[in-house]
């Protein structure tokens, strides 16, 4: 898969990306990750991009030549097909594990990245096929969600992560979170990793830990948990979990 970042500050991409876990599947060759930087198609010769917003608005706008240059550029790169072609924006859906599976599958991804109030509307209906916001927050930049993304996507190429396992098992996979996980020592601060963990066959794990994940949805997420119609059963042995009766 080859990610494409339109952005005025590519270091900024690059910096998280070329480390750790995403850095060594580059290297790996299981991913390319290429900037293109929208300054380079400014319309005019000292690199000025922004303007200011027609209508009143406070700040300063990215005009619409250089992004669609730089979208040009990733044409170009893709061997003359369209990319599929994100914008990262506070008004977009709200990614989510469902959309990363579902960006994972195309060979082209380019993701624009706005700065300042943002990209003149008028390129970004032209160009983009979708709109994605991580969080209902106002970052400085996309430059930052366009990082989340790609790592989010990347782990699930196959070769990035030692195993597909890891993302078989994790938050967010069957609507639920993960259940909370222990390594060594066996106890640390008079806390015991759970008996049942350490000395139980694998089906008496499997389902202490989907009540556990089960239970910690419910703390933290009640949202997921009105989606996933638990059973009365389940019900039944999350409340003697709670109790700490399991
Ligand atoms: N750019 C600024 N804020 C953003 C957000 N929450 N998500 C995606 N892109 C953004």
């Amino acid at each position: 898969m080859k990610f494409y970042v339109a952005t005025l500050f590519p270091e900024q991409v690059t910096t998280y990306l070329d480390t750790s876990i995403t850095g060594r599947g580059m290297a790996k060759g299981a991913f390319s990750l290429e900037c293109i930087q929208m300054r380079d198609f400014a319309p005019n010769n000292y690199g000025r991009i922004d303007d200011t917003i027609y209508g009143g608005g406070t700040g300063m706008m990215i005009r619409p030549e250089p992004v669609y240059g730089a979208y040009e550029k990733a044409v170009e790169l893709c061997g003359g097909k369209k990319p599929h072609t994100v914008y990262m924006s506070p008004k977009g859906q709200v990614f989510n594990q469902a959309k990363a599976h579902e960006l994972a599958k195309y060979d082209n991804l380019l993701i624009i990245c706005g700065h300042y109030e943002g990209i003149d509307a008028r390129v970004i209906n032209e160009i983009c096929d979708e709109e994605i916001s991580i969080g209902d927050y106002v970052l400085t930049g996309g430059e930052t969600a366009a990082i989340v993304v790609i790592d989010a996507v990347a782990r699930l190429i196959p070769g990035v992560l030692p195993n597909e396992e890891a993302y078989t098992n994790e938050s967010h996979t069957d609507g639920m979170l993960e259940a909370p996980q222990y390594t060594k020592p066996p106890v640390w601060h008079d806390k015991e990793v759970p008996e049942v963990l350490k000395n139980g066959n694998d089906a008496v794990i499997a389902d202490y830990n989907r009540i556990a994940a089960l239970v910690d949805t419910w703390h933290n997420r009640p949202d997921m948990l009105d989606k996933l119609n638990i059973s009365e059963s389940d019900w039944a042995k999350m409340l003697a979990f709670e109790r700490g009766m399991c």
